[in-house]
């Protein structure tokens, strides 16, 4: 109770995880930094909750070590590690009252009545429940559920905070407010925290860092900016936002060869590769009209997303289909519709080249 706000720094070396003959974890390093938000971002069964366990003690590793502020922790059983988890169901207690269940953690840790009850109070007011102390869960919706789940695993002012899918029971309304909010709580109580999502947006709208898994390994780690703009691999590329892949290409400096049509590229490849995926994103690829520069496509559907216009073209001569992010403007201008001629242009500083 005495101890700071202050959040833990966690270490994971080497850590992998095998279920028998399966192996659900190979080769996590991490390192997360006092007060960080790092999202765990990835396919169903990629080992987002494996992880997440492994670090809580709740599932022993198979190798590996974990270390939390100065201390290894590798070994140590649930009870002795300092954090505070949340998981996607409202695991209250049902028989206990809100102001029981926040208790609870401050209860076994005897800490004396008084305190947990200003502290408690104190608890309820931050995730905006004050006045629902003597209900039970059930008396709660999903979205208050949760809050009181979050207030309990911060009770005991943990240096760590672990969230398994703590928004993905919610409806998409009460999920975007309380992201924002549990935003806001972490960043003031200053507490690192973990959380595990299957949901990009909410990945990239929350973290500091994202760590894209897939398949039991760390595919990248880095900013939302970073994850977006620079997918290490085809498989972040095509995971996090959307991607139109254009074909396999021989790639030497600074072009690449699709067949007989040569497309420049900023960044230049410095070894000779001859299997190079390229892709780029919907927002990147430029319309113009039919006397302008580019290859001529042809409009075969345009979805209204409000904000832009997501068109599906087709570039017959290559046999290729885009999807391309239009303004409502520049749509106007084209004159797009479904059936309607443009001409596409694949801009070099957007093109992204992927090993294949
Ligand atoms: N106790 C276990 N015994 C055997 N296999 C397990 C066990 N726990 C998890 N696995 C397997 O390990 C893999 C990773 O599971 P995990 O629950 O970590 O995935 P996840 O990324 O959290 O997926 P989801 O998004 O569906 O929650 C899966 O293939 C799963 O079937
Ligand atoms: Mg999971």
């Amino acid at each position: 109770m005495q101890k700071s706000t202050q959040g833990s720094r966690l270490v994971v070396k080497n850590v992998s995880k095998d279920f028998g003959n399966f192996s659900a974890l190979r080769n996590i390093n991490l390192d997360i930094q006092p007060g960080e938000l790092v999202c765990f971002l990835g396919p169903s069964g990629c080992g987002k909750t494996t992880l997440l366990r492994i670090i809580a003690g709740l599932e022993q590793q198979t190798s590996g070590m974990l270390f939390q502020g100065e201390e290894d922790i590798s070994l140590q059983p649930p009870s002795a590690r300092d954090f505070g988890i949340v998981f996607q169901s409202y695991a209250l207690f049902p028989n206990m009252t809100i102001a029981d269940n926040v208790a609870y953690g401050l209860r076994c840790l005897r800490v004396p009545k008084a305190q947990i009850k200003t502290r408690v109070a104190a608890l309820l007011e931050t995730v905006g429940l004050p006045d629902q102390a003597k209900k039970y869960p059930t008396q709660l919706s999903g979205g208050q559920q949760q809050r009181v789940a979050l207030a309990r695993a911060l009770a005991p002012n943990p240096g760590l905070l672990l969230l398994d899918e703590p928004l993905s029971a919610l409806d998409a309304k009460v999920r975007h407010h309380l992201r924002t909010e549990i935003r806001q709580l972490q960043q003031k109580l200053g507490v690192t925290t973990i959380m595990v999502t299957h949901d990009q947006e909410e990945a990239l709208a929350m973290a500091d860092r994202v760590v894209v898994m897939n398949n039991g390994v760390i595919e990248q780690v880095g900013t939302p900016m970073e994850i977006y703009q620079q997918p290490a691999s085809a498989f972040v590329a095509e995971f996090i936002g959307s991607m139109n892949f254009i074909g396999h290409s021989a790639v030497t400096g600074r072009s690449a060869q699709l067949d007989a049509r040569v497309l420049a590229l900023k960044q230049p490849i410095s070894v000779v590769q001859d299997n190079i995926r390229l892709a780029i994103r919907p927002e990147d690829v430029h319309l113009q009209p039919l006397d302008g520069p580019g290859w001529t496509a042809q409009v075969e559907h345009l979805d209204y997303l409000g904000a832009f216009i997501r068109a599906q073209v087709t570039l017959r001569e290559w046999g290729l289909s885009l999807l391309v992010d239009v303004d409502p403007r520049t749509a106007r201008q084209l004159g797009l519709s479904r059936g309607s001629w443009v001409n596409v242009t694949l801009p070099s500083d957007s093109l992204h080249c992927f090993a294949a």
